[in-house]
């Protein structure tokens, strides 16, 4: 026989048995497996599966991979997707990996394999447009991009109150008010699992600085805890019911928070009846037998305690085999309960960046927050013949926060392009180029020009003769270092006022992680904070700038004048002669010190000031409009648990504009709680001379004390009800008995 003739004997030998495998049952991926019949509950299911499991595929779920591609060398599993984690799944009983990413602020290391993440703006500017909607926008952003790229959880979901205004994290949290840090972020986190990606809420709890964050003990009385940092994770996890609550590396009144029972055991799984997963910061792990009784349920990143420790400490009854159950149903309920058991994630298709830049291009504009405006802004495009841009590299870029919330540049950093991920350490620009964004909406002929802003001779020479000076100012920030001071970093300050005391017509915009000091406020004619603004960012400054979008956020988080109105006017634990804390173990920070929130307690940002009679630079939920709005109308009425309060606003200028209306509650002088607390927000979209009536329902834990004694909320039976659009300006009011 020829070869040709051997082949196509063989060919035949093939197509005959073909129809027979057609017509053979597709095998069933379920068969044998009950636990697949989604008609049972997420723990039915998984008391299904885990009853098959061994010992060891228990163990094996319970802990990451090790370092992986977030360390060089490190062994990495064929199957790992290359995000910051990895759990081997079990696939004899088809449950599948879990790959989890960093992604407080859009997918972080896509570029590591050729992909493409969003880059969102910060989650402190999400949460500066009070709008839970846009919130869900983000987390979907995420959700989408992840799932897109093989992953399947996100360890995002920054909820940390901003305690600290020199976190170096701030920008990956939400607010200094527990309400409205709970709500925005349990809808980013909603947003996250809508596109069946596991969510992930951190950091548990009271990782409200990064000096000494491995090592530092935050102390704290429980009644202030539950009524601020714990009430903010309690209403962002009842919203978005997660998949992980990552639980954070530093101590908590004496016990690490990744084996702390009071926090894991008592609150969070007791008080909230939380069905989810505790896993611990990346490293943040710190024994077997006390993590695995106090409630910590994975280890990350790697194998140290939950590994070979853990399954001898079951098989010693040191952890009873109930607790590893329990622990392992968690995970795989959780799994079952988002879908990504049912929905495997795969890299499927390629992310599409002009939907995610138009995604956070919206977002930027609803977090952009106007502070001062003497009537430069909107910008009169006909009267504008030479406009100047001056710092912050706004010629080829806008600025990104920087640690495990990285985004990789695309193309690399705007700086200094040399394509591939954006390091940690590094100060990142993106393409959304400030300069550019101006020169598309000036009108055509007007003379649009740049300066680096580094030289303040050169700057004001530069600003001197233009109609308006649009100044950038940024402020980099990261995880793993803080902020010496509120002040701007560089000689910023001082170009500042060389540049406003040449120009008149100078505009500040803010690229910051947080609040900064302006002792140049009275000098300049209009101030815009844009926090970093993401991909979409330049382009949302310009379209507030030129009026195609009216300003509407307000401050999540109190602009103190200076470090010394704050309750810790030093970072605790930075030492002296530090200029940024820089990282662990670098020397340059204190070891095991205590950080005494004891010192403001209950009394957060705007609480702070109201207790101690401090005038702040700008209050906590201000922020201007091209328009103007007034209140009125307001009445409250009980209604089961809860309260509503309902009131009218007017939009009483010429342009059509959106108003977020606040509610705050004063509780009576026995409360000793002497401050406002926000209740309730509206975001209501109102266009000229229209009214609009608002019904607003108050959360009764905002109104309601801590009890020690028996351990749970009570409703104050009077209180003060306040509306208006900042906390320091709230025209109505009315009593409730
Ligand atoms: C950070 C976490 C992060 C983890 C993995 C830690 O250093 O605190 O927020 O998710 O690293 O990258």
């Amino acid at each position: 026989m020829t070869l040709h003739r051997l082949c196509q004997a063989a060919l035949l030998t093939v197509l005959s048995i073909a129809p027979a495998f057609a017509q053979q049952p597709k095998p069933n991926p379920a068969a044998g497996k009950p636990w697949m019949n989604t008609s049972l509950s997420p723990d039915q299911r998984a008391d299904l599966m885990i009853r098959e499991m061994t010992l060891d595929e228990k163990i094996q779920l319970v802990h990451g991979i090790g370092w992986g591609v977030l360390r060089p060398g490190d062994p990495v599993p064929p199957t790992d997707n290359g995000g910051a984690g990895m759990v081997l799944g079990i696939p004899r009983l088809g449950l599948p990996d879990i790959q989890l990413a960093d992604s407080a602020v859009g997918a972080r290391g896509a570029a590591r394999d050729s992909r493409y993440a969003t880059l969102l703006p910060s989650v402190i500017g999400m949460a500066s447009s009070f709008d839970p909607q846009a919130a869900h926008l983000y987390g979907q952003v995420i959700g989408r991009e992840l799932r897109d790229q093989g992953y399947n959880m996100s360890i995002g979901g920054g909820v940390d109150l901003i305690r600290e205004p020199r976190n170096g994290r701030n920008f990956e949290y939400a607010s200094e008010d527990p309400l409205l840090s709970g709500i925005m972020v349990g809808h980013l986190a909603m947003g996250v699992q809508s596109q069946k990606v596991m969510g992930d809420i951190k950091h548990y709890v009271l990782n409200d600085q990064e000096t000494g964050r491995n090592t530092l003990d935050a102390i704290l009385n429980t009644r202030a805890m539950q009524e601020t940092d714990l009430l903010a994770f309690n209403i962002a996890i009842h919203l978005a019911d997660p998949a992980g609550v990552m639980c954070s590396y530093n101590r908590v009144n004496g016990d690490y928070a990744c084996e702390n029972d009071y926090t894991l055991n008592t609150v969070l799984k007791g008080q909230w009846g939380f069905k989810g997963f505790v896993l611990s910061d990346w490293e943040g792990t710190h024994s077997t037998v006390k993590a695995a009784i106090n409630g910590l349920d994975m280890e990350q990143p790697g194998i140290r305690f939950f590994g070979e420790g853990l399954k001898k400490a079951v098989e010693a009854g040191q952890v009873p085999q109930s607790r590893l159950d329990d622990m392992v149903h968690r995970i795989v309920r959780s799994m079952f309960a988002v879908g990504v058991v049912d929905d495997l994630s795969m890299p499927r298709r390629v992310t599409d960046p002009f939907e995610g830049r138009d995604d956070a291009r919206h977002i930027e504009q609803e977090s952009i927050v106007l502070l001062k405006n003497k009537g430069d802004l909107p910008i009169q495009t006909n009267a504008i013949r030479k406009i100047v841009l001056i710092g912050a590299h706004a010629d080829i870029g806008v600025l990104s926060g920087g640690g495990s919330a990285q985004v990789d540049a695309p193309g690399g950093n705007a700086l200094d392009h040399k394509p591939g991920d954006s390091p940690w350490g590094h100060e990142i620009y993106f393409p959304s180029v400030p300069l550019k964004a101006m020169k598309a909406l000036a009108n055509p002929g007007t003379n649009v020009t740049f300066d680096p802003g580094s030289d303040p001779a050169s700057a004001a020479a530069a600003a001197k003769d233009a109609d308006l000076v649009l100044f950038f100012a940024d402020q980099w920030m990261s995880e793993g270092m803080d902020r010496p001071t509120l002040s701007l970093p560089r000689n910023q300050n001082e170009v500042i006022a060389a540049v406003a005391a040449a120009n008149p017509h100078t505009v500040v915009i803010l690229e910051t992680g947080g609040p900064v000091a302006m002792p140049w406020a009275n000098q300049v004619s209009g101030i815009l904070e844009a926090w970093f603004p993401g991909i979409g960012g330049a382009e949302a400054i310009a379209d507030v700038l030129f009026g195609k979008v009216n300003p509407s956020g307000k401050l999540p988080v109190t602009f103190a004048e200076s470090d010394s109105q704050l309750p810790h006017p030093r970072v605790t634990g930075l030492k002296a002669t530090t200029q940024n804390n820089g990282m662990n173990g670098r020397g340059d920070q204190e070891k095991d010190f205590t950080v005494d929130y004891n010192v403001e307690g209950m009394a957060v940002g705007y609480k702070w000031f109201e207790e101690k009679h401090e005038t702040p630079l700008f209050p906590f939920g201000f922020g201007l409009s091209y328009t103007t709005f007034t209140y009125s109308n307001l009445e409250s009425t009980p209604s089961g648990d809860h309260t509503n309060v309902s009131f009218d606003i007017t939009n009483t200028g010429s342009v059509a504009g959106d108003e977020i209306a606040e509610v705050y509650v004063t509780l009576p002088t026995s409360a000793g709680e002497p401050f406002k607390k926000l209740a309730g927000f509206k975001r209501v979209s109102l266009a000229a001379g229209a009214t609009q009536h608002v019904d607003v329902a108050l959360n009764p834990l905002v109104y309601s004390t801590y009890s020690v004694e028996d351990k749970s909320f009570h409703p104050s039976p009077t209180f003060t009800i306040e509306v208006g659009g900042s906390s320091a300006s709230l025209p109505l009011h009315t009593e409730v008995r």
